[in-house]
């Protein structure tokens, strides 16, 4: 049976509306693997012929949430980063992504200076979704070309993010791109 984008929201909604912490975070995860199989949504969303970039799919009115799509046509990886105050669940339509979450050890005390470790490296398959909560360090492998959902708690453009660079033990704030 079809899954629709909007089934998701409003399963994501009333996930949110029972438990806003992480264990409704986890029923959004396992609603979005609905969405993720279902051919209509990817279609219409994460298609072959989508350029590479983020679409903004929806904004939930109540607890603020948003869908987004993310097409990479080529393979591409991200440094450790961690998006401050909002949770974030990725989710692969296409493809797999090699995850790895990583442990902050020093103690935040020196301005620009952060050494972390691995904690846990895994593969995110497609139709998998799995939840980042707020401040979990992760970054992103994809070997080959990816679609992927992302659902986050907030607008990431208005909110600081945490960029790291283990070989440098360095931190870098980034500010948001908008007011
Ligand atoms: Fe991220």
């Amino acid at each position: 049976m079809a899954y629709t984008l909007e089934d998701f929201c409003a399963d994501a909604r009333a996930a949110l509306d029972r438990d806003s912490g992480p264990e409704g975070r986890d029923r959004v995860a396992r609603h979005l693997e609905k969405l993720l199989v279902d051919p209509d949504f990817v279609a219409a969303h994460l298609g072959p012929d989508k350029p590479s970039g983020a679409e903004t799919v929806h904004v939930d009115e109540t607890h603020g949430f948003r869908v987004m799509a993310h097409t990479n046509r080529g393979p591409s990886n991200n440094t450790p980063h961690c998006h401050g105050p909002s949770w974030v669940v990725y989710g692969m339509a296409m493809n797999h992504v090699e995850m790895t979450e990583w442990r902050r050890v020093d103690d935040g005390a020196r301005e620009g200076h952060a050494e972390l470790v691995v904690d846990r490296k895994y593969v995110l398959n497609e139709g998998e979704a799995h939840v980042y909560n707020e401040g979990v360090i992760h970054s992103l492998d994809r070997p080959l070309e990816t679609r992927l959902v992302r659902v986050c708690g907030c607008d990431l453009d208005r909110t600081l993010r945490y960029r790291y660079d283990p070989a440098k033990n360095a931190v870098r704030v980034l500010e948001p791109r908008t007011a």
